[in-house]
């Protein structure tokens, strides 16, 4: 049977090895693995090519993508969906394995239920925020960059009598800030997913600064948009010196962790074996309870338990 992989929307640590697990487990299983290059753009234009072991020789380590990625807006008109098809079906192609988001997902379900393709979906996003799954691909690694950064973060910090504003990544999900924060030891956290008080927030900041506090740091989701916010709020009005540094791009890149790693096995593994059997159209892996999980679509999860939601409303407050 002939397959093919493609990595859709924002890059994670943790596509290589899924990548590399996937084709070796499909020549393992006599199937025969495609790489399509850029995304579902790729996938339109026809960037398509038959991949052996050699093509997945020390990619493990690797952040990224060697495949690439792309965010296709084409991908969303019908007739490039129907030219997508028709060049998977020019290789002779009748399974598809996505790694993305819920947008990468939903371009899949629509693919192969237009065209009688079989697909199935790998999550993987540093934002943690896939239907149906409370783990996705690349939030370990995210999760440990970032942690990396705060800890550099506060020996500069506690130098200084100064408040530090973190912003981490996360188009509308809190999930990295709060697990950050938490695991980092901030002072502060402003999530979407619980309402925040900046007076209480300032209000605490005073009485503690006033009570001999050094240095403060806050952890802020780019979902709020309330960073710079934060920041001007604690310097107008506890007059404390205080610093922005948004993250941004560095909490994506960088060498998977161990975590990642395995579960792109696991991932891999699995999506392998549900393209072989004939039966299915287009699912969609998800990780829950430590176990891989197959669902359709729908059927949300949330990544953010009631232990991590209690913690994270004492930090917004
Ligand atoms: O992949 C998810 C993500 O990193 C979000 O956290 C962020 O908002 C967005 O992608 C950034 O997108 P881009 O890389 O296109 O600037």
């Amino acid at each position: 049977m002939k397959t093919a992989i493609l990595c859709s929307g924002g890059d994670c640590a943790g596509m290589n090895p899924a990548i590399k697990y996937y084709v070796e487990a499909s020549l393992a299983a006599g199937d025969t693995p495609h790489f399509v290059h850029r995304g579902f753009e790729g996938l339109i234009d026809g960037d398509i090519r038959k991949v052996s072991y050699a093509d997945v020789a020390g990619i493990v380590a690797r952040g990224g993508t060697i495949i690439r990625s792309a965010r296709s807006e084409r991908f969303k008109d019908p007739a490039a969906r129907a030219t997508a098809a028709a060049n998977l079906t020019s290789h002779e192609i009748t399974g598809l394995l996505v790694l993305g988001g819920d947008g990468s997902n939903r371009g899949l379900e629509l693919l192969c239920r237009e065209h009688q393709l079989r697909g199935i979906g790998i999550p993987a996003t540093i934002d943690n925020d896939v239907t149906g799954s409370d783990y996705c691909l690349g939030v370990d690694s995210a999760l440990n960059a970032i942690g990396r950064c705060l800890d550099q973060i506060r020996d500069t910090a506690a130098s200084f009598r100064r408040a530090f504003v973190v912003e981490t990544m996360g188009r509308e999900s809190g999930y990295l800030a709060l697990v950050s924060a938490i695991s980092s030891g901030a002072e502060i956290c402003l999530i979407p997913e619980i309402p925040f008080d900046l007076d209480a927030i300032v209000a605490r900041m005073r009485r503690e600064f006033e009570g001999g506090r050094e240095y403060a740091i806050a952890v802020v989701s780019e979902a709020t948009q309330a960073s710079a916010r934060l920041v001007s709020r604690l310097r107008e009005e506890i007059g404390i010196e205080s610093r922005l540094t948004i993250l941004g791009h560095i909490q994506r890149g960088g060498s998977p962790t161990a975590f990642d790693r395995r579960t792109a096995f696991e991932f891999a593994d699995a999506a392998v074996d549900a393209l072989r059997d004939i039966s299915r159209t287009a699912s969609f892996l998800g990780y829950q309870g430590a176990s891989i999980t197959e669902h359709p679509p729908g059927a949300p999860v949330s990544p953010l338990p009631e232990t991590l939601m209690e913690r994270g409303q004492r930090l917004a407050n």
